[in-house]
């Protein structure tokens, strides 16, 4: 190999253009041809926003809460700017700066309604994270998450700090496992691209 083919090849690697087979998607998604939209007219975030109905949380919120009324949570602090996916060179909105999975400033049952655009996914331990959002949930109240939707292709190549994927058939049975929600619901928001979970806190008592 000559010293200019080596040195592409040094570059390519270290700027992650030369990933080996083994670890390149094998179905790469393929974006929507969406948007723009002006704030709050994003498909997502209008199917989200009917569940944002008294106090309660827009978990990883980055650069735009689902509603301005949503108290946004998300581990980059407000003006930060992201580095990956969508907050990719965006300032974070966010009221806390916190791990959507550990919310100790909520005490047990004080929230109406949990939304997550877009999160859900970016977390190691999904089962805890549901835990948590169902301890700060009160009897009654939303849970309501957006994911990409793994039926479209390899959705953990989207983001490098994606943990997770999901189909609607997948969340719903990890939902139910986890346990402690009624009600639960899934339907696709954006076709090829994402699809909405929501559900109701259980009554007080239940797990
Ligand atoms: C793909 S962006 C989604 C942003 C926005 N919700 C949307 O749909 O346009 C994922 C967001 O989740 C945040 N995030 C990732 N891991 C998180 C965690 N453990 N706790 C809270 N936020 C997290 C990121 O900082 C980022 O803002």
């Amino acid at each position: 190999m000559s010293l200019a083919s080596r040195l592409t090849r040094t570059l390519a690697t270290l700027l992650g253009r030369d990933q080996p087979a083994s670890v390149a998607p094998i179905r790469p998604v393929r974006l929507p041809d969406v948007g723009p939209f002006a704030p709050g007219e994003h498909p997502e975030a209008r199917a989200l926003a009917p569940f944002c109905v008294g106090r309660g949380i827009d978990v990883g919120c980055g650069q735009e809460k689902v509603t301005p009324g949503c108290i946004g949570v998300d581990l980059l602090g407000r003006g930060e700017i992201g580095k990956y996916g969508v907050v990719a060179g965006r300032a974070s909105v966010a009221d806390i700066q916190a791990s959507g999975d550990d919310l100790p400033m909520f005490a047990d049952g004080e929230l109406d309604f949990v939304v997550a655009r877009h999160n859900l996914e970016h977390y190691v331990d999904v089962v805890r994270t549901l835990q948590e959002w169902r301890r700060v949930l009160r009897a009654g109240g939303a849970l309501a998450v957006v994911v990409p939707d793994e039926r479209a292709g390899d959705t953990v190549f989207l983001d490098p700090t994606h943990k997770h994927c999901f189909t609607p058939e997948s969340l719903e049975r990890l939902v139910r496992t986890v346990g402690g929600f009624d009600d639960l619901r899934t339907g696709v928001v954006i076709p090829g691209w994402s699809f909405l979970l929501s559900a109701r806190r259980s009554a007080a008592g239940s797990r």
